[in-house]
């Protein structure tokens, strides 16, 4: 047996119990239960005290050899000794539980009124920050800002911006369909273009306005890419509006964005709600036009798209395009966002990286 302290060998018992040695037994016992410091201790105390070879159990079978009368009397005082034994070890046993629950409780226990290291109140995200920042420029060039709903109908998507059903451009923004209405008829918007059709809807001229927002496209995130993205439309529509005066704004902006060192030029391109219609490049914010690997070489970085609104598009909302004309463009937000700030990965924007929105 396994003693937590050495008895002594006369404490071991061998014949048959006296009445003395049964007091002597209890009064070790309770000694024992009440110094067990742990249940551990407990433990090892009950093993001694009322295991198989204790003395209670080795008495027992030790009776037999007694007379009747003393048998009776001292298997009596045995069976209360040990039932007294066993009550003040589950006692014991009881207590030591609570107390160990305590312990456990007390180390897990959370300190709601610890004060964890805020790292202060953050800002807004930079996608957000240059958005805010464009809309600055643009407010102060005396454009209004407006807003559109991210689900729009086939009709503002596409066909009032002169994308008629089966256009080939459509599949060039390959949509997320909504199951609402007739198939295939609302769409998460794929640009900001339909805001355009709901200004001019709206039948107040002129319009000056800018409309920044979400567009979404079936597209593979990659370096260059997200399926979800941001991106800041233009709308101007007043009488006499000539593609010089979009050339002059697109170069304004540019220059208030990223400075005026870099400068924006127009190429020939192709959209089906303007006519003519260009691709704006602005010179490589990272080599400064020199050709980089960011810019393949060429020293420009392509930007958005605009034109001319398209008569049809004047037309398909009820402004008369023989007294009115007017510019549009439309370009990524978030793509304006990496090449201000040297970013290389699109995606890194959307990673959650905390550092968007902490520090300084
Ligand atoms: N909506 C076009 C796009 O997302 C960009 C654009 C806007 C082109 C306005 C011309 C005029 O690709």
């Amino acid at each position: 047996m396994n003693r937590k302290r050495p008895v002594a060998a006369d404490e071991e018992p061998t014949g048959p119990p006296s009445a003395a040695s049964i007091a002597a037994y209890v009064t070790r016992a309770e000694g024992l239960v009440a110094g067990a410091e742990d249940l551990g201790a407990l433990d090892a105390a009950e093993a001694e005290l009322l295991g198989r070879r204790a003395a209670p159990n080795v008495w027992k079978r030790a009776l037999g050899g007694l007379a009747e009368s003393e048998r009776r009397e001292l298997g009596g005082a045995l069976n209360a000794a040990r039932a007294r034994i066993e009550t003040l070890v589950a006692t014991r046993r009881g207590d030591l539980e609570k107390v160990a629950r305590a312990m456990v409780l007390e180390s897990d226990r959370l300190d709601l009124t610890e004060v964890l290291p805020v790292p202060g109140p953050g800002h807004l995200h930079l996608v957000n920050r240059v958005r805010e920042e464009l809309e600055d420029v643009f407010l102060g060039m005396g454009y209004e800002i407006a807003e559109g709903s991210e689900v729009e109908t086939d009709w503002y998507n596409f066909t009032a911006l002169n994308m008629p059903p089966d256009h080939p451009a459509r599949s060039g923004q390959d949509s997320f369909y909504l199951d609402l209405g007739d198939g295939e008829s609302v769409v998460l918007r794929t640009h900001t273009s339909p805001v355009q059709i709901h200004l001019l809807e709206r039948g107040e001229l002129p319009i000056y306005a800018v409309m920044p927002g979400l567009v979404y496209r079936r597209d593979t995130p990659d370096a260059s890419h997200l399926p979800v993205f941001h991106q800041i439309e233009g709308l101007v529509v007043d009488s006499g509006v000539t593609f010089g005066d979009l050339a002059g704004t697109i170069d304004t902006f540019t220059k208030a964005i990223f400075g005026a060192d870099v400068t924006a030029r127009l190429r020939p391109g192709y959209f089906p709600f303007t006519e003519p219609s260009a691709e704006f490049d602005i010179s490589c914010t990272i080599c400064g036009g020199v050709g980089c690997r960011t810019c393949a070489g060429v020293g420009w970085i392509e930007l958005g798209g605009c034109g001319m609104v398209h008569p049809a598009v004047l037309e398909s909302t009820g402004v008369d395009p023989e007294v009115w004309s007017g510019f549009a463009f439309g370009f990524g937000i978030d793509r304006v966002a990496i090449m201000r700030h040297g970013i290389e990965d699109l995606r890194t924007l959307v990673e959650n990286d905390v550092r968007f929105l902490t520090g300084v």
